[in-house]
């Protein structure tokens, strides 16, 4: 199977492609990687993902690049509604129209985070995105849907969309929020002062070497959507949920950095975009039946890297 991979220098996009370098059906050419030189989302058109597809000759694209700076995204709406939605949009158009299937990488953001009955949110739950990255990346799985709705493209053929959303991502090359909390742990323990962290808001870390297997597992088994449908949307997380302050604990826990941890509302900051306080989904099955690791577990795997990375005291 050949599998193009867009944002392939990104956290999501690198560990998708390691993983496909490593599944049995990619082959020996192994999968293929799109990073910005080749697929820029600021000006690509049908007809150059088109020709890209045309030169490359993918059975499936997994579409992971997107502006993922959700401040910016909430300072510049309209930049955010072109990358994330437009563009996506155009790919799914060229995917279709070349009965390519199409992976859409989305996020828990299209839901507006205000449940309060302590469960995740399911795939058919009404969306209501809380900020402008929300409403992009919603905008790009309503263009991807109307892609791949049966009749929208003469030569889809049996062409799929999946539709994954994911929630709280953390992975190499770091840059991530355990690596800043780490790092603030530090500059806070040399000022002799607690770190402070966010006990309002409540998601599923996803480690994303996991997620990739998953959507790895997803390909393999022909499963990006159910038998006879055109589209399939799987939510996709880590087992377990955290608060930001639970998450923070657990980091200092492993990394062994000894500083008192205080509970703060996420009002304490001031931001352009405002996170969901309920980022929780509820993971979908996968074929193995097997559901993604705790977010501990997943967690301990990523630590070593984390802890390399630190300063030396
Ligand atoms: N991060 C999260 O917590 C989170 C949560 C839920 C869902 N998601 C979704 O998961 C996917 C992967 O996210 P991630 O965490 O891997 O993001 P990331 O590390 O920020 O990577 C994003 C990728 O998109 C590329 N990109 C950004 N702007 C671009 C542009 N204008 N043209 C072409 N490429 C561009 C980047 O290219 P460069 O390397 O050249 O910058 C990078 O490869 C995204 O669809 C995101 O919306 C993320």
């Amino acid at each position: 199977m050949r599998v193009a991979v867009t944002g392939s220098g990104g956290r999501l996009g690198r560990a998708m492609v390691a993983a496909l370098e490593e599944a049995p059906f990619t082959g020996p050419m192994g999968p293929i990687a799109w990073s910005r030189p080749s697929l820029d989302l600021d000006t690509i058109t049908e007809a150059s993902v088109t020709s890209l597809i045309a030169r490359d000759r993918p059975e499936v694209v997994v579409h992971a690049a997107a502006w993922t700076d959700v401040d910016g995204c909430a300072r510049d709406p309209d930049l955010a509604l072109r990358r994330n939605g437009e563009a996506a949009g155009v790919v799914a158009r060229a995917c279709a129209t070349a009965g390519v299937e199409l992976v859409l990488v989305s996020t828990n953001e299209v839901f507006d985070g205000t449940r309060t009955d302590g469960a995740g949110y399911r795939p058919d739950d009404p969306v209501n995105p809380p900020n402008a990255y929300g409403a992009s990346k919603l905008r790009g799985e309503q263009l991807a849907r109307a892609a791949f709705e049966p009749g929208a493209s003469a030569t889809r053929g049996d062409a799929r969309l999946a539709i994954v959303r994911t929630s709280w991502l953390y992975g190499p090359p770091g840059n991530d929020f355990p690596a800043k909390i780490a790092a603030a742990a530090l500059r806070a323990k040399a000022a002799g002062e607690p770190l402070r962290a966010v006990a309002d808001e409540t998601g599923c870390p996803t480690y994303t070497p996991d997620l990739a297997e998953a959507i790895a597992e997803l390909l393999g088994a022909d499963a990006l959507a159910a038998p006879g449908q055109p589209i399939g949307v799987h939510h996709l997380v880590n087992g377990g949920r955290a608060t930001r302050a639970s998450w923070a604990r657990e980091i200092l826990r492993v990394t062994r950095i000894d500083v008192p941890v205080v509970d703060v509302p996420g009002s304490t900051w001031e931001r352009a975009s405002t996170p969901p306080a309920w980022a929780v989904l509820e993971p979908t099955p996968l074929p193995s039946g097997e559901p993604m690791r705790d977010w501990r577990e997943a967690f301990a795997d990523a630590a070593p890297a984390l802890i390399r990375g630190l300063p030396r005291a």
